[in-house]
């Protein structure tokens, strides 16, 4: 099996492997196991238990377009995007979630489950706990985004929020499971959730015949684990590739390791995908099945969600982006005039984030540039410089001029600017221009 792990460059969110968060977060490397989770005997899930959770939840459950996508030119591959973000609740979860509801024994749909999630699994899972007839109690971490709190109580939800992060909450709601009765349902481990995931992998064979590979996002691994099982089953020669962001790189870890290992995480625009250990039954399932698993780079994440909101229309979270990333950073060179079909699972980006996504997209593009430039003090110079952006079709952002620390003569005033360009061959030309108009010209971050 190909593995291949990036290095992430300077620049947006990388942190050294020794970072303070890295390090503070190693002391909850202990996690709770569920009564599913059994690292002595996983449970591998077959393409019968996917068939099965296919025909159960087929009613309940939308079945998302997978097109074809103007990016094909662009990266001379024919791509194919499957919509998840277009599920009732915004992403694939609703899969596994609603067929392990609909699996409980009645005695137990009636004491109602837990979970712990700071998103989409407790969104899928209050949604057709409530279309079910199925209390659901969700515990989320105190960074649960406020919008999909309230979601959740909308949906009927009772929610507890408890824990710094992901696996406090999940420690919690174990516990609480454990003392009420409740059947604690793992969003990336439990079996029905694994079976319920791999129905997406059902649904490409059908739509999309003779492709040649499909790129999926990893977080626990259940998604991979489920849709890898569909797929293979029925085109053993469907190249299975997962994406995971270099921030939470543990499905890379547990490749290198054999086995689920802790691996600390740090924030990542991907915080859907931010697990610290892989699921024990969705590893095993996964591992045999799978052709390579690969990192991508923060920036190229952001990258990616403002093209998919240019060039598709798509509305995409993080979580959901890694895989046109993998495509995006050049590491999938072999796919090249192959049918690919890229997985875009989730759309619950905040609308704050979103803002700053896209300015750190537009910047990693080259669209969006800062320099700083030596003018003249006296009357006029400052204005002939604005002429001269304006004159170019370059639209200033931000402007700030100061004098004090300049060690040139006291009649100069350095400008700095943020600007908007068409794309990075006009950013080109901007500076080329610039510095051919004036003697002193700073580009890009160091100048602020
Ligand atoms: C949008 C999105 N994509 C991908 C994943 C990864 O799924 P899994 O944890 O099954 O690997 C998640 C997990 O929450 C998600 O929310």
């Amino acid at each position: 099996m190909n593995r291949k792990k990036t290095n992430d460059s300077p620049g947006v969110g990388n942190e050294s492997k020794h970072s303070p968060d890295k390090v503070a977060r190693k002391e909850q490397s202990v996690a709770v196991l569920d009564e599913f989770c059994n690292p002595d005997n996983p449970k591998i899930i077959t393409f019968q238990d996917v068939s099965a959770a296919s025909y159960k939840i087929k009613d309940g459950i939308q079945k998302t377009p997978c097109t074809k996508s103007q990016m094909s030119q662009v990266f001379n591959m024919d791509i194919f995007f499957k919509k998840e973000f277009l599920q009732f609740t915004g992403s694939f979860k609703e899969r596994g979630a609603r067929y392990t509801l609909m699996m409980l024994i009645p005695e137990k749909q009636k004491n109602g489950v837990i979970a712990a999630s700071a998103g989409n699994h407790a969104l899928a899972l209050s949604y057709h706990g409530q279309e079910l007839g199925i209390r659901i109690t969700v515990v989320m971490p105190v960074i649960a985004p406020l919008m999909k709190i309230q979601s959740c109580k909308k949906y009927g939800a009772n929610v507890i929020i408890k824990g710094a992060h992901l696996e406090e909450s999940r420690n919690h709601a174990i516990a609480l499971g454990k003392e009420h009765g409740l059947i604690y349902i793992n969003g990336y481990d439990h079996p029905h959730i694994l079976a319920g995931q791999g129905t997406m992998g059902l649904e490409i064979v059908e739509q999309v015949p003779n492709l040649d590979a499909c790129i999926i996002p990893v977080g626990g691994g259940g998604l991979l684990a489920g849709t890898a099982v569909a797929i293979k089953n029925l085109k053993p020669n469907v190249k299975i590739i997962g994406v995971e962001s270099v921030r939470c790189a543990s499905f890379t870890e547990a490749m290198e390791n054999g086995k689920p290992t802790f691996t600390p995480v740090q924030s990542s625009l991907a915080d859907g995908l931010a697990v610290a250990t892989v699921g024990v039954n969705s590893f095993a399932t996964a591992k045999p099945l799978i052709d390579k698993i690969l990192t991508v780079k923060e920036e190229s994440i952001a990258l990616s969600i403002l093209r998919l909101i240019e060039l598709e229309k798509a509305v995409v979270e993080g979580a959901g982006a890694v895989g046109l990333a993998a495509v995006l950073e050049g590491l999938l060179p072999e796919l090249e005039g192959k049918k690919v079909v890229i997985a875009l699972c989730g759309g619950n980006i905040d609308t704050t984030a979103l803002g700053r996504v896209i300015e750190r997209g537009l910047a990693v593009d080259g669209r969006l540039v800062r320099f700083g430039v030596t003018v003249s003090d006296r009357p006029g110079g400052i204005a002939d410089l604005t002429r001269f952006i304006a004159d170019l079709g370059v639209s200033i952002k931000d402007i700030f001029h100061e004098r004090a620390w300049l060690k040139s003569d006291v009649y100069s005033v350095q400008v700095k600017c943020v600007v908007e360009t068409r794309d990075s061959e006009h950013a080109e030309e901007l500076k080329k221009k610039l510095t051919e108009k004036y003697s002193q010209v700073e580009w890009g971050s160091k100048v602020f």
